[in-house]
């Protein structure tokens, strides 16, 4: 699975929404709750590791998981966390 991480707070350029072709980035900017959040996330669950997001980030917040920096290896979690429950 593909991972989104720190740069992405505070940016949340969405160009990755568009790329992605099964639609398992959220909270996209016409879903609910997409101005409270701080940053976008990516469904373990649901990606197809196409890796179609990677380069369209403008601030290179997107990383295959085995590939995450180690500083931010902790979004690996935040970002399957985001999705349990729903
Ligand atoms: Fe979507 Fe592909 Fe990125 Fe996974 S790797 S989040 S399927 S664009
Ligand atoms: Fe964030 Fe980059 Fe997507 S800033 S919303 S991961 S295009």
């Amino acid at each position: 699975t593909y991972v989104i991480t720190q740069p992405c707070i505070g940016v949340k350029d969405a160009s990755c929404v568009d790329v992605c072709p099964v639609d398992c980035i959220h909270p996209s900017s016409n879903e609910p709750g997409f101005e409270e959040a701080e940053q976008l996330y990516i469904n373990p669950d649901e990606c197809i590791d196409c890796g179609a997001c990677e380069p369209a980030c403008p601030v290179t917040a997107i990383f295959e998981e085995s590939a995450v920096p180690g500083e931010w290896k902790s979004y690996i979690k935040v970002n399957a966390d985001f999705f349990t429950g729903q």
